[in-house]
């Protein structure tokens, strides 16, 4: 295993679509297990494709958090057939650090993916796993929690950005 590395806003990777996966072989299964150790390390509760790089429909997520890593889970190729009611709390994101905003998303959803065995999983999400997997699957279709906050709040964020680069850049 082995930690990735993660790519961070603006980088215009994050925008870009994703592949389903077609034939889940020994290189999505290394793929998987790099993403949840690059998820734990980070001290994330979720992980998709695009923020290490990977244009592919996979997300890693775990809820039980980067400590007890107690329930990994690979969702390849999910697919968010129903949603019901709506839910409001703050997220934030691996690919911004130092961010946190206020994302409205379903409260419950229905999800249809495969994990790394090729079998299809159809499951009922609700709380913070719903909200979970809504993040991850918004990094497939290459939107992200900034298009979430207002206008002003998302230009504080990237002067902020600019003046941590400018200071990485002096070093
Ligand atoms: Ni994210």
């Amino acid at each position: 295993m082995s930690v990735r590395k993660i790519v961070c806003y603006p980088d215009p990777i994050l925008r870009e679509k994703t592949d389903l996966i077609q034939d889940i072989n020994e290189e999505i299964k290394k793929l998987a297990e790099d993403m949840l150790e690059t998820m734990y390390e980070n001290k994330g509760i979720g992980l998709a494709g695009p923020q290490i790089g990977i244009l592919k429909k996979i997300v890693t997520v775990d809820i039980s958090g980067p400590e007890k890593r107690e329930n990994p889970m690979v969702l390849i190729n999910p697919e968010i057939y129903e949603k019901q009611g709506e839910v409001e709390g703050e997220e934030g994101c691996l690919s911004f650090p130092g961010f946190r905003c206020n994302v409205k998303r379903a409260e419950k959803i229905k999800v249809r993916f495969l994990d790394v065995d090729g079998k299809e999983h159809d499951i009922s999400a609700h709380e913070l796993l719903s909200v979970c997997i809504q993040h991850e699957v918004d990094h497939l279709n290459g939107r992200l929690i900034i298009d979430y906050a207002g206008k002003l709040k998302k230009t504080m964020y990237e002067k902020k950005l600019k003046k941590i680069q400018k200071r990485a850049r002096k070093r």
